[in-house]
């Protein structure tokens, strides 16, 4: 069986619809036929600031809201990134093979680094795609479901499994970017051109899984719209009504010239109307599911602990083979 690792960072208090539909929905796919290794990655959490509450809370909602959203732990290894210390080990081997100006390229950190003001980056900013890496890495998985905005760490992890292998010999499986093309990046429904994102400014464009069927249901009917009047698929002339047949196509099922289809001659009211729909009627069940094992702590624990330990047998054996291939005495 093909291997898949993936992994989410528990900064926010809900996942938002574009770490669903670009990321999630196909870690619940993968795991029928593949063996699969989900991650919540709390240490890539703390390249911000954290309250310590705060990251406890939202890493608890995070395996919530995963289980909920169809991960089985019957079916895959689910499991925190901070209970499994290869990941360090491996972490520190990874940024001793990346060179500063290579590290320096990686969009993500410039953008978000630029955000917070160069002065008050934090280190562990820069060295997170090495981070990601090991914990890519560590698992030797054939396949990595991700967003697009995820494509660069992916190839820098594949840069990197490459000069270790040819350096000192075959060590690590080079990994593919898993990445849908329909679902690859959801856009926020207030600002259509940009990625719907858990640091988006005000929230109103982010469809955020743990929020009430109230307030979703009022989010999407304000989403904006474009110019003219025809529910069509055209992401330049028409960002917002594209991102949200993307939206209803991916929940419902049913194809974008379907869709076009259905509400040629009907007002773009109709046609958030029914996405709404769609939207709240897919993530209720959902919500109230997440709700019902948040009221269990201990269960969810005992899921994350049993998971991180499989986890911890297969990241060794990637430490050891590492060692051993790198000449340190073991
Ligand atoms: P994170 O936590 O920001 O996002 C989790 C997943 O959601 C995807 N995603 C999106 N997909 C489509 N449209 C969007 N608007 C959107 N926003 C987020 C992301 O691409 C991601 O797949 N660096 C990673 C976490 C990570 C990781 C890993 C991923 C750490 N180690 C190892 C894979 C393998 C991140 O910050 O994802």
């Amino acid at each position: 069986m093909k291997r898949v690792l993936s992994g989410i960072q528990p900064t926010s208090d809900s996942f938002h619809l574009g770490n669903y539909l670009g990321a999630v929905k196909q870690w619940v796919e993968l795991q029928d036929g593949h063996d699969a290794f989900y991650c919540i990655v709390d240490l890539h959490a703390l390249t911000v600031e954290t309250d310590p509450a705060l990251l406890r809370k939202r890493t608890l909602v995070s395996a919530a809201q995963l289980l909920a959203l169809g991960i089985s732990p019957e079916k895959s290894t689910l499991f925190v990134q901070s209970q499994v210390p290869q990941h360090n080990q491996l972490g520190w081997i990874m940024e001793c093979m990346t060179g500063f100006g290579e590290a320096s390229r990686m969009t993500q950190f410039k953008d978000k680094s630029s955000k917070a003001g160069a002065d008050s980056a934090r280190v562990g900013l820069f060295t997170y795609p090495m981070l990601q890496a090991a914990d890519i890495l560590l698992y030797q998985p054939h396949y990595v479901p991700v967003g697009e905005d995820q494509r660069q760490h992916i190839e820098l992890t594949r840069d990197l499994a490459g000069r270790f292998n040819a350096r000192y010999g075959q060590t690590f499986q080079i990994p593919e970017a898993y990445i849908l093309k329909t679902a690859a990046k959801i856009n926020d429904i207030q600002e259509p051109t940009a990625k719907m994102s858990k640091s988006s400014g005000s929230g109103a464009g982010v469809i955020e899984i743990m929020d009430t069927p109230e307030a979703n249901l009022k989010k999407i009917k304000s989403a904006v719209t474009d110019a003219g009047r025809e529910v069509k698929f055209d992401v330049v002339e028409k960002p917002g009504i594209s991102n949200l047949l993307t939206i209803h196509s991916a929940l419902s099922g049913r194809t974008i010239s379907d869709l076009e289809n259905e509400f040629a001659g009907k007002g773009y009211g109709d046609f958030k109307t029914a996405v709404a729909e769609v939207v709240v009627e897919y993530l209720r069940p959902i919500r109230a599911k997440a709700v019902e094992l948040l009221e269990d702590e201990k269960h969810l624990l005992d899921i994350l602990h049993q998971g991180s330990a499989k986890a911890r047998v297969v990241a060794q054996e990637t430490v050891n083979a590492t060692y051993k291939n790198l000449g340190v005495v073991l």
